[in-house]
């Protein structure tokens, strides 16, 4: 049985090159940029010109996020003032693509006819095809009403025991990415593995993203070395718990020339923390051997990292390769969620706090440097207040640089929508929420004051986010040059532009600090002169790259 089953099937021809103008908008996680991404070079390929003003283009797509409600909401509006601009201009098409798509299903286009074309997360391959087909049925239509072009997993996705008699059309996506340096600032994403089989209650991933799919290691390496060929300094490898990167290289399968992924093996019962990751067999590229490969092949890649960390069966082999190679970033997104046991068994985590807080003590064993972040749900269906401060007591002990805090957001398609009632209030689930900023605050200002007269290494993301808005703020040509002044510090010698730049440090800290725009995407030393809870400010030391 295929893997990717569209609930109805999208022409075989392939379209052809266009000069039509796209609007894409991104919605939710780094696997959403990185699917953004993937499609803009697919459809750039085909001859589209992506734009920026939505109102000009005809097509206009939203990459969806169905993962809390505000997020599906936000897209809601967006479709609504597209409805309206179609009743002036007929020719555009909408397309919603990514989890909504896929979790709400053909109800959308029944709510809000202006929806031209659907496309889950796992048909993504197909959007060439489907909007090359709903513009030739628009021109038929001269706008009239149509049917809109729908390709979704459905449930299809978990029927297949294994990938082996299938070919995986979405590894075609990821192979097919471009490596124009035009295309990222010095930093890249890699998908390792898609979808999720770990059935946390609340959580509609599992739903959307369908089961845990593992790449070929050959594939990662090759696209790993073709990035950082194309100047690329620093990787991020992409999985929803990408610690269970496991692939079996005994069962590897070759379809059309290229290797098949592989359905990830379902992990027993909890087998507690500790000792070695699950392995799974005798030659399996594991998480750890596929970090310490790519540091061993890749030997010009400055920096690795990776999200997001499942903190079950993180075993100590991925630990020490972390702690033995300086290239991989010692940060690690480890969500909690809750510091109730009773909370984590009702949202299936298979952890207990006391499991959660070992693998914390064994990261800052291995790396003492090491920097931790975490997510957290508050207000899950009967939390106390004594579940509440379980919570916060976390918090304090985990000593986190920050936390992500979200509401519960009952979410259809999973199980806690079905099974439990959304009793904590909103009120509740405010207050809680605001309570538990208050201690993250506390914590991430000392975690942050400690860098303060330290000098570290950061990699240069961008221009800051204030700089730009002073940029996009002044009007035509001039404002372009708004905010870079000839540079008279210590530091930046005469005659160099010098802007507000953000960077990163392995740790995933953001640093502020003055410089040359022609650093981004470079390392550079950084000395902190001052913290904010969320951030550090510095000044160059000197404007060479270090290798750090
Ligand atoms: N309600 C609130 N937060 C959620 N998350 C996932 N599902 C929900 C939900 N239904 C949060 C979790 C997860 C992060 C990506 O989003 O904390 O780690
Ligand atoms: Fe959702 Fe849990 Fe999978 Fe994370 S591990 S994507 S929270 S089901």
């Amino acid at each position: 049985m295929p893997q990717h089953t569209p609930t109805q099937t999208a022409p075989a021809t392939p379209p052809p090159s266009t000069s039509l103008t796209v609007f894409l908008e991104t919605f939710g996680c780094q696997m959403n940029v990185l699917d953004s991404q993937l499609v803009q070079g697919q459809l750039r390929g085909l001859g589209y010109r992506f734009i920026d003003d939505w109102k000009q283009a005809d097509v206009v797509l939203y990459n969806t996020c169905s993962v809390r409600e505000r997020a599906e909401q936000k897209v809601w509006s967006r479709v609504g003032e597209v409805g309206v601009h179609k009743k002036t201009h007929p020719h555009v098409l909408l397309g919603v693509i990514g989890c909504m798509a896929e979790r709400d299903g053909d109800n959308t286009v029944r709510k809000y006819p202006q929806v031209d074309l659907l496309c889950g997360p796992g048909e993504l391959d197909k959007l060439p095809m489907l909007i090359d087909n709903a513009v030739r049925t628009s021109l038929e239509d001269r706008g009239g009403i149509h049917a809109a072009k729908i390709a979704l997993q459905g449930d299809t996705h978990r029927r297949s025991a294994t990938l082996a008699a299938a070919e995986d059309k979405l590894e075609m996506l990821d192979l097919s990415r471009s490596f124009s340096p035009d295309d990222h600032n010095g930093s890249a994403y890699v998908r390792i593995t898609r979808g999720c089989n770990k059935f946390c209650t609340y959580c509609v991933v599992p739903k959307t993203r369908g089961a845990e799919v593992h790449r070929p290691p050959t594939h990662l390496i090759d696209e790993c070395k073709r990035l950082v060929d194309s100047g690329v300094k620093e990787i991020t490898l992409l999985g929803q718990t990408v610690n269970h990167y496991h692939y079996d290289n005994t069962q590897a399968v070759e379809l059309n020339g290229h290797l098949q992924p592989q359905i990830g093996t379902i992990i027993g019962p909890n087998r507690g923390t500790g000792g070695p990751s699950p392995t799974f067999g005798t030659d399996v590229t594991s998480f750890a051997s596929l970090l310490k490969k790519i540091c061993d092949e890749v030997p010009d890649l400055l920096r690795l990292r990776f999200v997001t960390s499942f903190p079950r069966d993180f075993g100590d082999d991925i630990l020490q390769v972390m702690a033995d190679e300086p290239r991989i970033c010692r940060y690690l997104h480890l969500p909690v969620q809750s510091g109730s046991d009773r909370m984590l068994k009702m949202m299936n985590r298979g952890y207990t706090v006391a499991q959660y807080m070992d693998l914390v003590d064994r990261v800052r064993a291995f790396m003492p440097d090491a920097e931790l972040a975490t997510d957290i749900i508050c207000g899950f269906p009967t939390e106390t207040e004594e579940d509440h401060l379980a919570t916060a007591d976390l918090l304090r002990r985990g000593r986190f640089k920050n936390s992500f805090i979200f509401k519960y957001s009952p979410r259809p398609g999973t199980s806690a929508y079905d099974r439990l009632k959304d009793d904590v209030t909103d009120t509740d689930k405010k207050r809680r929420n605001n309570e538990l900023l208050a201690v993250q605050n506390e914590v991430s200002a000392q975690v942050h004051q400690a860098y303060v007269g330290k000098t570290i290494s950061v990699f240069v993301e961008s221009i800051s986010a204030r700089e730009r808005k002073a940029i996009a703020s002044a009007s035509g040509a001039r404002g372009v040059e708004l905010g870079w002044e000839k540079s008279s510090e210590p530091g930046g010698s005469v005659g160099e532009l010098v802007t507000q730049l953000v960077g990163r440090t392995g740790g995933d800290i953001i640093v502020i600090f003055d410089g040359d725009p022609a650093l981004i995407g470079q390392i550079i030393d950084i000395k902190i002169r001052t913290a904010s809870p969320l951030t550090l400010f510095g000044e160059l030391i000197h404007s060479t790259a270090t290798t750090s």
